[in-house]
C-alpha cells in the first residue's frame, strides 16, 4: 500500500522551487497558513481554479478567497477604500478576509467568484506561504484544504487524509497557530461579518469607528458559501449539553467534566484561544474513533467563543 503521507514535503529551498514550479504550471499544492491548511492554485488561471472546485467537490456557487502578499499587488483586482486601509494596517497580514468590489479589468478568473461583483481577499501571516507568494507574479486562490462541507485541516496529515496522493505536494508547516478560519468581513455594503473568527466584531468596529453587523448565518444565507451544514465530522452532534449519555463522545471545556469517560477537553484552563486551536483536531480525532454521536458542553459565547460556536452550530446542523 502506498504511504498516504508520501506527498508531505519539508519546507526548504529545493521544495520551495518545486512548489513555485507546480503553481506556475497551474497545478495545486496544499499550503500552511496561520488559520488552517489551504489548497492553493493560480487565481488568474481558469484551469487551476477548475481543479480546486473539482478536487474539493465544491459547489460552483461558493466563491474562493484570493490570497495576496500585500495590498500593492491587489489594486489591479479590487477597489480599495479608507476602511480597508485602516483594517489592513491594524490586522494584516493576519486572519482577516475582506469582501471588496471587483474591478472590471481584474484578471481574477470569473469562475473563482461565481461571476459576482465582489472578491474575497486575504493576506496570510505564515512565513512559508508568504515566501511562496513573494516568488509568484499572480495571487493564489486558497480555500481550506478539505472536501467541501467537511472539517478544515490543521496539520499536513489532515490534508493527506482528505486528498491522499491526488495532490502532488503538501508543504509541511506543522500545526496551524490559530486553528479556525479567518474572519470574513463585507466592506461593500453595510459593514457586516459574514464568518466570525478570532478577530472579533468589537476589534473591527473600534478600528474603523463604525457599526459592524453580524450575519445570522443559520437563518439567512448572505455569503454564498455560508451553507448551513459545514465543518462537519459526519456524526450527529448535540450542543449545550450538561452531561454525557451512553458512550457518546463528549466535548468539554474547562475543569468541570474532566476525567470522565469519552471526554475530549478543548481547553482545561478555559482558554478560548486554545479551544479554537483544538476544535478541528478534536472533531477529526472523534471521527476516527468512530463514535456514533457527539455531545458538546456550552462554550462561552463571547469573543473567540462566538467563532467556535458558529463552527459548532454549522457542524451540528442537519
Ligand atoms: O482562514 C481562511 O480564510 C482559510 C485559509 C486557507 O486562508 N480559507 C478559507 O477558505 O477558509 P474557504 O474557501 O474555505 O472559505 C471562504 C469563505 C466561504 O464561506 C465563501 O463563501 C466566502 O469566504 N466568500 C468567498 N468569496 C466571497 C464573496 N465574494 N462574497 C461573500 N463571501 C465570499
Ligand atoms: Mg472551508
Amino acid at each position: 500500500m502506498k504511504n498516504i503521507y508520501s506527498n508531505i514535503f519539508k519546507f526548504n529551498t529545493i521544495n520551495l522551487a518545486k512548489a513555485i514550479n507546480y503553481l506556475k504550471k497551474n497545478h495545486l499544492i496544499a499550503v500552511p497558513t496561520e488559520t488552517v491548511y489551504g489548497l492553493a492554485g493560480n487565481a488568474y488561471s481558469k484551469e487551476a481554479i477548475k481543479k480546486i472546485y473539482s478536487l474539493k467537490n465544491r459547489p460552483k456557487f461558493n466563491p474562493l478567497i484570493i490570497h495576496y502578499l500585500n495590498y500593492k499587488d491587489l489594486s489591479n483586482d479590487v477597489v480599495l477604500d479608507k476602511k480597508f486601509f485602516k483594517l489592513y494596517k491594524k490586522f494584516c497580514p493576519g486572519p482577516l478576509t475582506f469582501i471588496l468590489k471587483k474591478k472590471k479589468n481584474s484578471r481574477i478568473a470569473n469562475i473563482t467568484n461565481n461571476n459576482l461583483h465582489t472578491i474575497a481577499v486575504r493576506f496570510p501571516n505564515d512565513k512559508k506561504i508568504k515566501m511562496i507568494l513573494k516568488k509568484l507574479n499572480f495571487p493564489l486562490a486558497i480555500p481550506s484544504a478539505n472536501k467541501s462541507g467537511g472539517i478544515s485541516p490543521v496539520n499536513p496529515k489532515d490534508v493527506s487524509e482528505e486528498f491522499g496522493n491526488k495532490l502532488k505536494m503538501i508543504i509541511d508547516g506543522g500545526t496551524c497557530k490559530i486553528g479556525i478560519e479567518s474572519t470574513v468581513i463585507d466592506l461593500t455594503k453595510k459593514i457586516r461579518i459574514l464568518r466570525p473568527g478570532i478577530i472579533d466584531k468589537s476589534q473591527i468596529s473600534k478600528t474603523i469607528s463604525s457599526k459592524v453587523l453580524i450575519s445570522k448565518t443559520l437563518k439567512k444565507i448572505n455569503s454564498p458559501g455560508l451553507i448551513k451544514k459545514h465543518y462537519s465530522p459526519g456524526i450527529p452532534m448535540k450542543l449545550n449539553q450538561k452531561i454525557n449519555h451512553y458512550n457518546h463522545a463528549f466535548i468539554i471545556f474547562g475543569k468541570k467534566h474532566n476525567n470522565k469517560k469519552n471526554t475530549f477537553n478543548l481547553s482545561y484552563k478555559s482558554c478560548l484561544k486554545e479551544a479554537a486551536k483544538n476544535l478541528y483536531k478534536t472533531l477529526r480525532k472523534i471521527k476516527k474513533m468512530k463514535y456514533k454521536k457527539i455531545y458538546v458542553v456550552r462554550i462561552p459565547n463571547q469573543k473567540i467563543g462566538f467563532a467556535i460556536n458558529d463552527r459548532l452550530k454549522h457542524a451540528a446542523a442537519k
